[in-house]
């Protein structure tokens, strides 16, 4: 008897989990506030904070109004310059024509600006970025833009997706004046080898691998796809690069999210 109450006991907790990770994980939206500690900031970038969505992809799956939450919480931060990591659709690229208005009510001091991910370049590249600069989005693959603030710049970069693009962090960086704070939106964390290598960027934001999406522990821990997996979710010290990788918003694959519930990422900057 004791044995069947613990069957039961187990049986009924894991229907339990799997409901949970069907039905409320998924939409469990966390904020999740990181301190970037970074040598010789200026004071005009002290305090200066980014938010970051991440994987949104909308349909089959993730639905509108889920997104749209983000997007409330995202303005609602005010933050000084709001990112966007790529993977805007999933299975089908006319998802961007709904997404798109959506986007175009996130609002931050200094702009919004995106890259592209692995299922955008699948589906159509081109199309997904046409839908983001419609929202006013500035989409920075394979170039940066200099952000004045105050009497200071900030540098924002960002790279190509590995699958179906290639990343060019000198293009990115092109431009950017020595000694200016760098930071590099990439889809795929695990480039952040690469990046510490070559020294000049400070902070990098990526998304991509959901956080494993799936961890249950013993049995399924962390489905991570390529070029996600040494770096897979949270914030990281790469030499003297600053990695925060972000779980994201949608899910891929599956509707269940488990012990990876999604993010906004909000990031402040101050000096170390
Ligand atoms: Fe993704």
């Amino acid at each position: 008897m004791k044995r069947r109450a613990f069957l039961g006991a187990a049986l009924g907790a894991l229907a339990g989990g799997s409901l949970y990770g069907i039905s409320s994980e998924p939409e469990a939206l966390r904020i999740e506030r990181i301190r970037v500690p970074v040598a010789d900031l200026s004071s005009d970038l002290e305090g200066f904070r980014i938010v970051a969505l991440s994987d949104f992809h909308l349909y089959p799956f993730t639905q509108l109004p889920f997104l749209k939450e983000a997007i409330g919480v995202a303005r609602g931060l005010n933050p000084d310059l709001i990112a966007l990591l790529g993977d805007f659709v999933d299975s089908e690229v006319e998802a961007i024509d709904e997404l798109w208005p959506a986007l175009a009510d996130l609002d931050a001091r200094l702009g919004v600006c995106a890259i592209l991910g692995n299922h955008d370049n699948r589906k159509g590249a081109d199309i997904v970025a046409a839908g983001l600069r419609r929202a006013g989005v500035e989409v920075l693959l394979n170039r940066g833009v200099g952000l004045s603030v105050g009497r200071s710049q900030l540098w924002v970069g960002g790279v190509q997706s590995q699958f179906g693009g290639q990343p060019d962090l000198g293009e990115a960086l092109a431009g950017c004046p020595a000694g200016v704070t760098s930071v590099l939106l990439a889809h795929e964390p695990d480039v952040a080898d690469d990046v510490a290598n070559d020294g000049r960027v400070h902070l990098q934001l990526s998304g991509h691998s959901h956080g494993g999406q799936i961890n249950v522990p013993g049995l399924v821990q962390h489905v991570l796809p390529q070029f996600g997996r040494k770096y897979p979710f949270g914030s990281y010290q790469v030499g003297d690069l600053f990695l925060h990788t972000s779980r994201g918003l949608g899910t891929t694959r599956v509707p269940v999210r488990f012990r990876s519930p999604p993010e906004v990422s909000e990031i402040t900057l101050v000096r170390r």
